[in-house]
């Protein structure tokens, strides 16, 4: 029988140099979209599938965010006292109830298989999901980590996201070559991380979700530095391709790459639009703006 996933892993240890100087001070993780922080939007998503327990990897001096998740309780009796239901609802409704918020600290910025394996002793021996939050996936239907659990739930492999990627952005990503199986599931054969545009087995790139046996924390702790001088959690992908079959999931949903200026900017203006209260706002200043 295939174990639930229960524990989530949030790496949140980069230094957003794309985002300086407002990640200065600032997690890029706490940086909004519309009213709400990156990091939130991902807690929910992990909510939604299931996942109990939160496990930030934080640099050490990025209380900021376990703060965003820890009840306040004199915020909340000042929003009581003046009559603010809508939002301290909203306040309320950041973690919630049942849900446990755990911290590892990445000492030096070594990178993600280097974060990921440092929640390792949280996460114990047992399969575990990973999500990015800068990869913002917005979905109508059930969440991209929801399909993604569901499908380990059926067959208990390893899941990664993956989506079509323009080739000449290649080496942005972890690029996997698939197969389809008798289920109609996509087996991994290969996934380089960063390859050049010309070496890329695919145009399938890695995004930030995956759903993991707990056997890759022993991959990680032996791999050595891969692609840009970093410990690469893809290259622990690839090990763990030897021992057990990892799938692709092409998710149903739209990614933005909020580690990204663009990409942020994309989510707000799509959040927005689909916003009852600043959709009309938003399409007669666009309007008025191509006018002039
Ligand atoms: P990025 O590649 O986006 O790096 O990391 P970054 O430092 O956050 O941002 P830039 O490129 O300097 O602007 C992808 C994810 O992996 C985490 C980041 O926090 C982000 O969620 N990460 C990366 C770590 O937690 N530790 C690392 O050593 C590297």
């Amino acid at each position: 029988m295939t174990r639930s996933i229960r524990k989530a892993v949030f790496p949140v240890a980069g230094l957003g140099t794309r985002f300086l100087p407002a990640t200065k001070a600032v997690p890029k993780e706490l940086l909004p979209v519309l009213d709400k922080p990156l990091i939130q939007y991902a807690v929910e998503e992990a909510c939604d599938a299931g996942i109990e327990t939160i496990i930030l990897v934080t640099r050490g001096d990025k209380q900021a965010i376990s703060q965003h998740f820890a009840r306040d309780d004199a915020l909340e009796a000042f929003l009581e006292q003046k009559g603010s239901k809508a939002v301290l609802e909203r306040v309320r409704a950041i973690l919630p109830s049942g849900i446990e918020v755990l911290e590892a600290t990445q000492e030096q910025p070594l990178g993600l298989g280097h974060a990921v394996l440092c929640a390792s002793k949280l996460v114990g021996n047992e399969p575990f999901a990973v999500i990015l939050p800068d990869d913002m996936i917005r979905s109508d239907g059930p969440g991209a980590l929801r399909q993604m659990v569901d499908i380990y739930e059926q067959c208990g492999h390893s899941v990664v996201a993956v989506e079509q990627i323009p080739i000449e952005d290649a080496s942005r990503y972890g690029v996997a070559a698939v197969e389809e199986n008798s289920r109609g599931l996509l087996e991994i054969q290969t996934v380089v991380e960063k390859p050049a545009p010309e070496d890329a087995p695919s145009n399938l790139g890695v995004v930030g979700r995956y759903v993991l046996s707990g056997e890759i924390f022993e991959l990680l702790r032996h791999l050595g530095t891969g692609a840009g001088g970093e410990i690469q959690l893809t290259d622990g992908i690839a090990r763990l391709m030897d021992i057990d079959t990892v799938l692709a999931h092409p998710f149903e949903g739209q990614r933005f790459d909020c580690g990204s200026r663009f990409g942020l900017v994309q989510a707000t203006l799509e959040y927005a639009m689909a916003d009852d209260e600043l959709a009309a706002q938003i399409e007669t200043f666009l309007a008025a703006r191509t006018r002039t």
